[in-house]
Order: C-alpha cells, then structure tokens, then sequence
C-alpha cells in the first residue's frame, strides 16, 4: 500500500505505520535565529495506522485522543478541520526574485516562519546578491532549510536546489520560542484531504497541528499565538 497521510474531516491525520516519526530541533545562533534542524526522541515504530493531532487539543500530543470531538473555548465548539488551501502551487501567492546568479521562488502561503530564512542579509538580499559565493551559499543554506517549502532557489542553469529528505514526519520544535511547531512532512509523502484529492507532492512542507490555521492542511505561522503549543513535545 503506499505511503501516505490521510487528512480525516474534522479529525486527526491518519499515517501510514510505515512513516517514521521524529521530533526535529531548531538549531540557533547565540542570536536565536534559525541555522540548522537535528533530530531529537524518535517514537516508536507502528504496525497500525497511527493518528495525529491536527485541532491543537489531545492531552497526549503528537497522538490524537479524541478531544476534537468535544466542545470547547467560549463558542464551545468541536474543531472544525474545513481544508482551504489549494491542492496545486499557490500562483496567486507566489513571487519569483531574479538574482545575478540565482532565483528564488517564494510560495508565501506556506510559511511556517520557523526563520532560517533571516541570516545574515536575509534569503531575499542573499538572492540579490548571489554574484557573491558567500552569499549565494548562504542562500542556498537559507533555502533549503526551511521546512514549509516556502523557499526554493534555482541557479541560472535551471539546477533545483533541494535537500534530500527521508521518508519521515518530524514533530518541529521551536526551541528560541519554546513551543511546538507544525508537522514537517519530508521526503514526498502524498497528502490526501478529506476530499480523497491529493495535494501537490511536495519534498519539504508543513501541516498545521495547532488547529488554528487558516490554510489548512498546511501551517500558516499561527501556531505561535496558540496556547495549545506552548512547551515541547514529550
Ligand atoms: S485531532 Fe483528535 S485530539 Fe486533536
């Protein structure tokens, strides 16, 4: 069967048990921006499909335990899990920057700002300035390390520059801000919404488990205003 996540309405992602999950770490600088990930506790393998929060609320994070079902803030409501993001690239939001020796495409929608992108003169100057090997490898770094997909930078021979991920979803934690992140989705691994429809395979993108976002599937930076992350994932 192939590997996939399962976006349930109104619930939880259902994985495939073959999918690993991790928790992957914001490495900072001594500013606290964003340098680099390492990986951090792995969870135990699964046999099952496995379940994993998507509305913010399980008492027992990053699994699912059945509180999107129950009522809750002032309205007193279930969790409404409604996909609104598009399931192809994001056109209407997205800008490409022309540099000396690179382009940098910019999927705004799909920021998760997770901030490996504000180094030294921030991806955008980088770009700009990629005439300069220092900086166009700072770009490339800056690129490439964003989890979301956001960034992609492609030099003037048409080279795609993009990590390579394993098969994998990784639990993103904050560290600077000392919260939990979205699901970083690596490697490829079909999204399918509650629809049945697949989204656009994407190497490197994030998916909101906060609940709050109003992209869904994918994280839209809410997150960081979202009680329900505060503290990492046990
Ligand atoms: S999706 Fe079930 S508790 Fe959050």
């Amino acid at each position: 069967m192939t590997k996939k996540i399962k976006i349930t309405e109104n619930g939880p992602y259902e994985v495939s048990p073959e999918i690993p999950l991790v928790q992957s770490i914001i490495v900072t600088d001594d500013d606290g921006t964003s340098v680099s990930w390492k990986d951090g506790k792995k969870y135990p393998d699964q046999t099952e499909p496995y379940y994993l929060c998507r509305c913010g609320r399980s008492e027992n994070k990053p699994y699912c335990d059945g509180s999107h079902e129950k009522p809750a803030g002032l309205m007193r409501k279930k969790f409404d899990g409604t996909e609104t993001a598009t399931h192809g690239s994001d056109e209407a939001n997205t800008r490409v920057y022309e540099g000396p020796e690179l382009t940098l495409i910019d999927e705004e929608s799909l920021c998760a700002s997770l901030r490996f992108c504000d180094r030294g003169p921030r991806v955008w100057g980088a770009v700009q300035n990629s005439d300069r090997d220092y900086l166009k490898q700072m770009a490339i770094e800056e690129a490439c390390a964003c989890a979301a997909g956001r960034l992609t930078v492609v030099d003037k021979e048409g080279k795609v520059y993009e990590p390579e991920l394993d098969q994998e979803i990784g639990l993103v934690q904050d560290t600077a801000l000392g919260i939990k992140g979205p699901l970083w989705v690596k490697g490829g691994i079909p999204i399918e919404g509650a629809d049945g429809e697949t989204y656009k395979i994407r190497n490197r993108v994030t998916l909101c488990r906060c609940g709050e976002s109003k992209n869904k599937p994918f994280c839209d930076t809410r997150h960081r205003n979202s009680k329900n992350m505060i503290g990492f994932d046990k």
